[in-house]
């Protein structure tokens, strides 16, 4: 038995869900797990196999030893910096269910703000059935990883073909199977490749060839001088080259936006998160001809966290 699985004595005393959960809290609030509650929550409800109602509306239910041993063990690996996703599997984004695991960065809520600015700049509200919306567009996600990008644009326009791309396999493969638990894998083209080197190189760069609507990307943008400051979580448990964007972070931007003025359509959407200092980087590298309308948006946090941009018409 590997010694994270080993429950302590006072854990083996905790035999129903209430007790349980008090004791998984204060062991992870014990090593400055951050969310400790919720992280103590989903662990039992993944090893249970039930919801949060089940858990709220029987706290006095006995757990079997076996569920224990599971519970603490969990609780164990959670309290030692592994992220609670690599041990339940999954994460929400944009209202759907991803697989995760410790080849792509966990879908975050803040990229959420993605998928926002590019309806907004594709003049569609979720949910809302626009003409648009159904039209045949044409999308790429640069830089995947689990999918969740591409196959949210996928449910919200059930026309439009997306093309991804990411320089790791085991990414594509992942974002693959969110695709087709999301029914929507036959929709969209999965790419090897460094940025969009592979679907540049496949067209000739004439006005006629800018084929697409919109470019989204989440891409790799801290600094690799920001190591130090991560918590153990993202660093010791994330993929580097979904993380780290170069010597300053911002090194992605330049050559993405490149090849987004050759590969959209006059009028096509540019559509990129931010890193916390890549805000100026950015709006620099867009006030060039090739580019109108940039806008910068803030999260909830009020930090500059996406920026869009409409490729000219000239
Ligand atoms: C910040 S993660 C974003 C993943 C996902 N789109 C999301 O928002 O959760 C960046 C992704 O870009 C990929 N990546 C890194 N460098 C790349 C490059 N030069 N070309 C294509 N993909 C790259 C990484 O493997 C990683 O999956």
């Amino acid at each position: 038995m590997p010694p994270e699985s080993r429950i302590t004595n006072h854990e083996s005393r905790a035999t129903d869900i209430r007790s349980a959960l008090g004791h998984a809290i204060a062991h992870l609030e014990l090593e400055h797990t951050p969310s400790a509650a919720l992280a103590a929550e989903l662990l039992l409800m993944h090893a249970l196999g039930c919801d949060r109602t089940r858990i709220y509306s029987h706290p006095e239910q006995e757990l079997d030893a076996a569920a224990r041993e599971r519970y603490f063990s969990l609780v164990a690996q959670r309290a030692s910096g592994v992220p609670t996703q690599h041990l339940t599997g999954h994460q929400e984004f944009w209202g759907l269910e991803f697989e995760v695991t410790p080849d792509v960065l966990i879908p975050r809520p803040e990229t959420e703000h993605v998928i926002e600015v590019a309806l907004q700049r594709l003049g569609v509200e979720s949910g809302g059935a626009t003409p648009r919306r159904n039209a045949n567009l044409r999308f790429a996600d640069v830089g995947t990883g689990s999918g969740c990008i591409a196959v949210a644009l996928a449910k919200e326009f059930p026309a439009a073909r997306i093309v991804v791309t990411d320089i790791s396999a085991a990414a594509l493969d992942l974002a693959r199977r969110n695709a087709a638990r999301h029914d929507v894998a036959d929709r969209i083209d999965f790419i090897e490749c460094n940025l969009l080197d592979e679907f540049h190189d496949s067209r000739t760069t004439t006005p006629e060839s800018r084929a697409l609507d919109l470019i989204a990307s989440n891409p790799p943008y801290i600094g690799l001088h920001e190591s130090a400051t991560l918590p153990r979580e993202v660093r010791d448990h994330e993929p580097h080259m979904a993380l780290f964007g170069g010597e300053t972070g911002t090194e992605m931007y330049a050559p993405l936006i490149a090849q987004a003025a050759m590969l959209l359509k006059p009028g096509g959407i540019l559509v990129m998160e931010l890193g916390h200092n890549s805000a100026e980087h950015v709006s620099r590298l867009l006030t060039t001809p090739e580019w109108t309308d940039v806008a910068l948006t803030n999260d909830l946090a009020g930090i500059t966290r996406v920026a869009s941009a409409r490729r000219s018409v000239s």
